[in-house]
């Protein structure tokens, strides 16, 4: 098969990584991808929204499957004009990518599905929003209902700060047309997971659990990012915990979407929090996550392009997908001072010496090439991912292959699994 997988960060490395392995792939071609897609396939200079640009190549190529990686194409439609053009592609419809995109939505198909989610209210007008929080003596979430990088959400302690919140999304139009609406929710306690499920319109089969790193600094202090690390499985998800979360979550989601006219296809991600009350949604996402991916797809032994397939098939029941028993972890090296300002173009040092280690995988994520060198080109650079006998050796290995990798400013956070290695 030739396939098109759209995206360039380090999730969309992973998933060229794997769909290269497989025994039906013919030609891989990634688009605009990154300098570790193109070990593993051709780059082409398109970028992931030019979607006019990315049918044309894909008719040109004569493409069978097209790869929709970021919730950007996905939200714009990709998947309804690829499929207009008469081109397989895995990802939701633009209506259905509507989970994530926008959050107002999401809340409705939870609310009208009984989903367990945080208690909330939507509001357009900023009057509206202001009232309500000043009447909440306890904390409360405020969000951005669009799309807004993961940076959307404020946890506040107290309404003051949820005021100020509110107003900076709507009146001061922080994240533009994405703050228009905004979801105002109580906060929820406990520890997050990532649970990721391909779905093919009816059937769902769920992935190894995951864990990602929001916050930029250990301990998760400081500002939240696209993410610092992830490992996979995550231990506090137990078998009954995750047939719990398919039971209310899963099962209820996808039967609900199709009651909305709004089937869905493709990966299916829901953030839970793992209150002392049960697993709650805080999320969902249309596609695979960033980090988590890497982590995920290191241990998946099956061929992934064969999945992907037969979601876009409707035949997900004639699938199984086999898994690495050992855990695996992965390492974000981000450029100093994101998910702030940061400089780009530093050289990378080390990627070879770090990728002759033993079942590790340097994942390029902001990189690019210049002058036969790989220079940063973004906040989150690489994502060096590890398996291990144990979550404790995945984590050793990992680190260890950091510790091989140098650019200026390169910055990672030291814990990352550690929650993990406590459980
Ligand atoms: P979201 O984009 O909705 O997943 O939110 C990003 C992050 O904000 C989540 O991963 C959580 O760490 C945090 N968050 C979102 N909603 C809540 C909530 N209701 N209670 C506590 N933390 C939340
Ligand atoms: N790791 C969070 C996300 O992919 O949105």
């Amino acid at each position: 098969m030739n396939v098109l997988l759209v995206g360039s960060g380090g999730r969309e490395h992973a998933i060229a990584w794997k769909l290269s392995q497989s025994k039906k792939l013919r030609k891989l071609y990634i688009a605009p991808g990154n300098p570790g897609t193109a070990q593993h396939g051709e780059n082409v200079a398109i970028s992931d929204t030019d979607i006019p640009a990315l049918i044309a190549f894909a008719k040109s190529k004569k493409i069978d499957l097209a790869v929709i990686g970021p919730e950007d194409p996905l939200s714009a439609g990709i998947v309804d004009e690829m499929e207009k053009a008469g081109i397989m592609a895995f990802g939701p419809s633009g209506a259905a990518a509507q989970i994530e995109a926008d959050k107002a939505f999401s809340k409705q198909i939870m609310r009208s599905n009984s989903i367990p989610t945080a208690e909330g209210r939507t509001f357009d007008k900023f009057e509206d929003a202001k009232a309500f929080i000043a009447t909440r003596d306890e904390p409360v979430v405020v969000k951005a209902a669009g799309l807004a990088k993961g940076k959307g959400v404020f946890v506040c302690d107290d309404p003051s700060e949820a005021i100020l919140a509110a107003e900076r999304i709507m009146v001061g139009k922080l994240f533009g047309d994405a703050g228009k609406t905004v979801v105002v929710e109580d906060k929820l306690l406990g520890q997050e997971a990532s649970i990721l499920a391909f779905v093919d319109g009816k059937s769902i089969y769920v992935m190894e659990s995951a864990q990602d790193h929001k916050p930029i600094g250990d301990g998760d202090t400081g500002d939240n990012t696209g993410g610092m690390g992830a490992y996979s499985p995550a231990p506090i998800v137990s078998d009954a915990m995750m047939n719990q979360i398919i039971r209310e979550v899963l099962i209820p989601t996808v039967d609900g979407m199709n009651r909305n006219d709004t089937p869905y296809k493709g990966v299916l991600y829901a953030g839970m929090m793992l209150t002392q009350g049960g697993p709650r949604v805080l999320e969902f996402n249309a596609r695979f996550g960033d980090p988590e991916t890497q982590p995920i797809l290191m241990r998946m032994k099956s061929d992934l392009l064969e999945v992907l397939v037969a979601v876009c098939q409707g035949k997900l029941d004639d699938v199984t997908i086999r898994w690495d028993q050992r855990p695996a972890v992965c390492v974000v090296m981000s450029s100093g001072g994101y998910p702030g300002n940061y400089e780009k173009g530093k050289v990378i040092t080390g990627l070879d010496a770090a990728a002759k280690l033993k079942d590790v995988m340097v994942f390029h994520a902001g990189t690019a090439e210049k002058d036969g060198q790989i220079v940063t080109a973004g906040g989150r650079v690489l994502g060096v991912t590890a398996l291990g006998d144990t979550i404790a050796e995945a984590k050793a290995k990992a680190y260890e292959a950091v510790a091989l990798i140098a650019f200026e400013g390169a910055y990672c956070r030291k814990d990352i699994a550690d929650k993990a290695i406590k459980q």
